[in-house]
């Protein structure tokens, strides 16, 4: 048996970090710890890995299909289906919405490369159309000057927890037929006029990275959709282009036996897939593991929790920097229930008489601000 002190490892460069390194602008790098506020496991997540470790199928299973099942509940969409991360989730869709060699996509600049990666992967191009300086998100009404005949779709993200103003981005894509993915990374939790962050684009796509606001042992994703026919690509693309025959296909005579279906007894029987491309995007292995998602629905049971959490803190800087010059705190769409993934100051460099490296260092050093590290973000304001 492997003793605790053989598997234990507290250094702090390790490969992805938990630290994360800024590189200053007087060359000293500032190194400041990452929160892991998402991965609070307690007892309910060992119980849920021992049951699925004691399963015998170890992906693909009961647990991914009630993960699946529970969450499509909770963020009130027709589908939800697991995926390794929300890069490969952003990935299939990006194939099922048919992208390709010489599409434009337009999306928002501010955010992780993954957004972009997933178009440029299909060989298309992503035209940026800029945010609003309020919310960070982008901006409605840069995105129709950047539409023309080639854009095929609108990647938008829900900055870190507050979602995007989804109306006004729905009706530009209606009008000229494009589609909608929301990139959800941020928003587990995240509302916009009511509706759950993932349910109003024709796909969502989420993350359950170490990071995020609910996670599944450091990685993992779901992709979210209210549409059956890109649900069935999305499957495809999931798992390898596969497509399983229905059951009477394999029918069949044997010993003079007409075998009409699988039953359960016939476990022995070949299962028979064909793998076929969509109009040219075949499908990669995306899936998820069965303890990942038995953690995953342990970790949708804490959400409101998790959340409530954020918020609290959140609403505590927001009081104590509220009247502190050249800084500003969150502002809080009244549109939106806000996740509040990251914690955004923005700083007017001019007023507040220091540079936002000099600002960092003092904020990253005083022992009683670095118990709000949810703050993974300071935005300088340029004109
Ligand atoms: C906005 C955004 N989109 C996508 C991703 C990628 O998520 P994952 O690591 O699950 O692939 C991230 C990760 O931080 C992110 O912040």
């Amino acid at each position: 048996m492997i003793e605790n002190k053989e598997i234990l490892f507290t250094g702090s460069d390790t490969e992805g970090g938990i630290t994360s390194g800024y590189h200053m602008n007087d060359g000293v790098a500032l190194k400041v710890p990452y929160s892991f506020f998402g991965s609070i496991y307690d007892e309910d997540e060992a119980r849920a890995v021992r049951i699925a470790m004691a399963q015998e199928s170890q992906t693909m299973g009961p647990q991914v299909a009630l993960f699946q099942k529970e969450f499509a509940k909770i963020f009130e969409v027709k589908h939800a289906l697991a995926a390794t991360n929300c890069t490969t989730a952003m990935h299939a869709a990006t194939q099922a919405f048919g992208i390709g060699i010489g599409d434009e996509v337009i999306v928002t600049p501010n955010t992780f490369i993954a957004t972009s990666l997933v178009i440029l992967k299909e060989g298309a191009k992503p035209v940026y159309a800029d945010i609003d300086p309020l919310t960070f998100n982008i901006d409605p009404k840069q995105i129709e000057d950047k539409i023309t005949a080639k854009t095929k779709a609108i990647y938008v993200v829900h900055f870190a927890g507050q979602m995007c103003d989804m109306d006004p981005i729905m009706e530009i894509a209606k009008r000229h037929k494009l589609f909608v993915m929301e990139d959800c990374a941020h928003a587990a939790g995240s509302k916009y006029k009511g509706r759950p962050a993932g349910s109003i684009g024709d796909i969502g796509c989420f993350s359950f990275h170490s990071l995020k606001n609910i996670t599944t042992l450091g990685e993992g994703g779901m992709i979210t959709t209210n549409s059956d026919e890109l649900a069935e690509k999305l499957q495809r693309m999931r798992v390898m282009s596969i497509t399983h025959w229905p059951s009477s296909q394999t029918s069949f005579e044997f010993a003079g036996y007409q075998m009409e279906k699988k039953s359960v007894k016939d476990y022995w029987l070949p299962s028979h897939f064909n793998v076929i491309d969509d109009n040219g995007k075949w499908g990669c292995n995306y899936r998820m593991n069965e303890s990942q998602a038995a953690v995953g629905r342990a970790q949708l049971r804490k959400l409101d929790m998790l959340i409530n959490k954020r918020r609290e803190s959140s609403h505590y800087l927001n009081v104590g920097l509220k009247n502190i010059k050249g800084i500003r705190g969150v502002f809080e769409d009244p549109n939106c229930y806000h996740a509040y993934h990251l914690y955004t100051l923005l700083i007017k460099e001019d007023e507040l008489g220091a540079s936002r490296d000099e600002f960092m260092r003092v904020f990253t050093r005083k022992k009683e601000f670095r118990a709000f590290c949810i703050i993974s973000q300071i935005i300088t304001l340029q004109d």
